[in-house]
């Protein structure tokens, strides 16, 4: 089993990374209790070298791969490609997601068009000083669900200006077990391969745009859909996946009718 975790506070033995530290703890542990391989790779986004989304569209309309910023997007793409789960973790900064977070969801956001994540598995982690009204874990929820991440857990964690190492595994470790035992479980279990009706549905809506809408004609985006196959009257989801037959059919219907509301 091969997860990444992408956290992206500053600062290092900060909140943020203490509580990635115990999911990886956990997920160790586990994967020596039940004999599963385990490949863990911690990546804090400061340490790498990520610039400002320049908005050029570039990446929608001719590709990723000629995006202007010669960086380490490439190489951070290809890592959650590669594996089969991921953490996302930021600190609540001004109640959402880091610039840093932010900059990585804008620089990923071709994922939005052409969702390349369906069948891998996500854990949120936000941690913030003494509030949080979810909506940076709202930020993420929006962006890996669109990227087509299954999203196996959700975790808001309180933690003031700096909690001691000790105080975090006291107080967190039990969360951080039931989070690493999500992703485990989901990924073990192949949930991603199970979309939720929302996501066929969405899916739906997607088809029937690229396939017919008059602005999305001649695009990259729309070469794409064709080329992997995803305008395919049959095609119901961007992988072969294993919905009910009757749920697959009903969000399938109401995802058509949806698309006529934004022709
Ligand atoms: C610039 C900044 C903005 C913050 N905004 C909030 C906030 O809106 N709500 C909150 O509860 N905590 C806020 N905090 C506190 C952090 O979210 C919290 O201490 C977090 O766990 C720090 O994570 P880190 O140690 O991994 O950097 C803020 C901290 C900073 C530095």
């Amino acid at each position: 089993m091969r997860i990444v975790a992408l956290q992206s506070s500053a600062r290092k033995g900060g909140n943020t990374e203490r509580i990635v530290r115990l999911i990886e703890e956990s997920l160790r542990r586990r994967s020596r209790r039940e004999g599963f391989p385990l490949e863990f790779e911690y990546v804090a986004l400061a340490d790498r070298n990520l610039s400002l989304c320049r908005g050029c569209r570039v990446c929608f309309d001719r590709g990723e791969a000629h995006c202007p910023l010669k960086d380490d997007l490439p190489g951070l793409y290809k890592k959650l490609l590669d594996a089969d789960g991921a953490i996302f973790a930021s600190p609540v900064y001004v109640e959402d997601v880091t610039a840093g977070m932010k900059n990585f969801i804008d620089r990923m956001a071709f994922n939005c068009h052409r969702p390349a994540f369906a069948g891998k598995t996500a854990l949120i982690v936000t941690t913030s000083g003494a509030e949080s009204s979810g909506r940076a874990a709202r930020t993420l929820e929006f962006a890996l669900g669109s990227w087509g991440f299954h999203i196996a857990g959700d975790r808001k964690f309180r933690m003031g200006a700096l909690m001691a190492e000790a105080d975090a595994a006291d107080k967190f470790g039990r969360d951080a077990d039931r989070l690493a035992e999500k992703l485990s479980r989901a990924i073990a279990d192949k949930k991603a391969l199970t979309p939720s009706f929302y996501s066929l549905m969405i899916f739906r809506v997607q088809q029937s745009i690229y396939r017919s809408a008059p602005q999305f004609k001649g695009t990259y985006d729309r070469a794409q859909w064709e080329q992997n196959g995803w305008l395919d009257k049959k095609r119901a989801f961007y992988i072969p996946h294993r919905a009910n037959p009757v749920k697959t059919a009903a969000a399938r219907a109401a995802g058509a009718v949806l698309a006529k509301l934004f022709k």
